[in-house]
């Protein structure tokens, strides 16, 4: 069953200036070692990190939270099939997170275009269960 879903738009222009302004440290804060390697293979890296940030927002969404102390940006780590395809693993809180909630899967998709790069992101729990992130069983805020 569906637990979660997410979506995220980063205009690019915004991370080459972060890149200009932050370089390596930017990076480092930001992704993990695959992560950059794989976007420095390009011939333009920026909407490929782009689309790493977009990935990570919205699995942050799909779980219904924000960067909080539960998970970090490098607690979500993105990764590709062998025919390119995004994919996401769920590393250290994001693991504790990902048990916590039930999650099985999360499914990723990105595109980009000229300016932004988006993703959209689905967390899948076993059939039948019975939490999603958008129906809490004690309602966190709903005003
Ligand atoms: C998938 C494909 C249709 C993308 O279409 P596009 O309009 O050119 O590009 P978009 O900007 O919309 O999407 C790019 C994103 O598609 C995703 N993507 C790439 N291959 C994919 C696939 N096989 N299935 C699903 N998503 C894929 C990637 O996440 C990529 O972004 P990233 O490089 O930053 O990770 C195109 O790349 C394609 O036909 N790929 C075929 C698979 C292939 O030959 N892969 C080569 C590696 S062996």
């Amino acid at each position: 069953m569906v637990i979660g879903i997410g979506i995220d738009i980063v205009e690019i222009p915004r991370v080459e200036r972060l890149l200009e302004k932050w370089g390596e440290s930017f990076l480092r804060r930001v992704f993990l070692p695959g992560e950059i390697a794989y976007c420095r293979e390009k011939k333009f890296p920026a909407p490929h990190l782009a689309a790493r940030i977009a990935v990570k927002e919205a699995v942050l969404k799909s779980f219904g939270e924000g960067w909080t102390e539960k998970i970090g940006w490098k607690d979500i780590l993105v990764r590709r099939s062998l025919k390119g395809q995004p994919r996401v693993e769920l590393i250290g809180k994001g693991k504790d997170l990902q048990e916590e909630m039930g999650v099985e899967t999360v499914l990723v998709t990105i595109s980009h275009a000229d300016s932004y790069s988006v993703a959209a992101a689905v967390l899948c729990g076993p059939p039948g269960g019975q939490r999603d992130t958008h129906r809490r069983a004690v309602p966190d805020s709903e005003v």
